[in-house]
């Protein structure tokens, strides 16, 4: 028997620059799912403690694979692509528990597809190396799910470090741990679900990912992490479209936010991070329009209730925002917004048995 245990995660900073081969700094939740991997008899048979009915299904490759639940994908989806690519995946049986709540924006399915795959690595003796298994769940979700997801999520359910937000670099996958321990300067992370409904979030994540790529073809570079803030009003001037510009404008200006924060905090001065939250904020409402008037309104109240800094987490059109709040006063935070909590940063994937 094998078990895993995988986070959700909070985005500090750094929305919608995934990919855009940019900068992004999330840090990994105490919540998570585990997943237990046994040997089984015959096929492969996957049971979710939230879900009614286990899924069983024939061993095969992702052309025989059978139509199943949404939520089974994410389980099997690790299994038919080893398969493809000529492993012997033998009969076992998954059974998945997750806490992390669903639709919140905190990558429920990133902390479900990596504690699967990191489970039955493990418990198959397959080796595979970090990049290997963040490539493997990344194309669990793009590929079998069909989400055209960044691949940030997964990458720190996987590397989360405790204590520390993590540092990533979207385009080789690199990363450094930047320490964030808010309680340490007398402040609290306070995540509030603003439990708004995800309106349009898959069409619409898909038309800015293409709107970006777009932008950058026009512009002539790799992705838009090719252009830095000192050429920005040049390439502005470039693009033929009011919503191209603002595209770029966000993912320009959000990198190099990523890059203030981390300075920021590497040189202790986390107390200093709320304008550039609360920047993000404006620039996801303004320039990139993927918040909606709940997240705006929760994103207002909790700097009026004296936040140093205030702004949606996640892909947007709803879901969470986040706040840096004095310790002493986010207890009454907590207690204001019926699905508050304070976060704090926690490891990545690891193995419980
Ligand atoms: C979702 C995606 C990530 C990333 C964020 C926006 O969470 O899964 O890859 O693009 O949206 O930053």
């Amino acid at each position: 028997m094998t078990i895993w245990r995988a986070p959700g995660r909070i985005n500090l900073v750094g929305e919608h620059t995934d990919y855009n081969d940019g900068f992004v700094l999330p840090f990994a939740l105490a919540v998570g799912c585990t997943a237990t991997v046994t040997d089984g008899h015959d096929g492969w048979s996957v049971r979710s403690v939230q879900e009614e009915e286990p899924v069983v299904v024939r061993r095969s490759g992702r052309a025989h694979a059978p139509d199943v639940p949404d939520w089974s994908r994410y389980v099997l989806g690790a299994l038919w692509l080893l398969a493809d690519r000529g492993v012997d995946v033998p009969p076992l049986r998954i059974r998945v528990d997750s806490d992390v709540p669903t639709g919140a924006g905190l990558s429920s399915s990133a902390a479900l597809v990596c504690s699967v795959v990191r489970a039955v690595d493990d418990h198959l003796g397959l080796g595979l190396d970090d990049d290997a298994l963040l490539v493997l769940a990344r194309a669990v979700e793009n590929d079998v799910v069909g989400a055209p997801t960044g691949g940030m999520d997964q990458l720190v359910s996987l590397r989360g470090v405790e204590g520390h937000a993590l540092f990533c670099d979207m385009r080789d996958t690199t990363t450094r741990a930047v320490p964030f321990e808010p309680a340490g300067d007398g402040l609290s992370l306070v995540v509030v679900d603003t439990q708004a409904p995800h309106r349009h979030s898959d069409g619409a994540y898909g038309v800015r990912r293409r709107g970006c790529e777009e932008a950058a073809r026009q512009l002539g570079v790799r992705a838009l992490r090719d252009v830095g803030v000192d050429d920005l009003d040049a390439a502005l001037g470039r693009l033929g479209s009011e919503e191209m510009r603002r595209y770029v404008r966000h993912v320009v200006t959000e990198n190099a936010r990523v890059l203030e924060t981390v300075e920021l905090l590497e040189a202790g001065r986390l107390s200093d991070i709320g304008p550039l939250l609360t920047a993000s904020h404006a620039s996801m409402r303004d320039d990139f329009r993927i918040t909606v008037p709940e997240v705006d309104r929760t994103a207002e109240s909790l700097l009026s209730l004296g936040a140093l800094g205030a702004r949606m987490t996640g892909g947007g059109f709803g879901g969470c925002v986040i706040a840096l709040m004095p310790a002493e006063s986010s207890e009454a935070m907590v207690a204001e917004f019926p699905a508050a909590f304070v976060a704090t940063a926690e490891r990545g994937a690891h193995r419980l048995g």
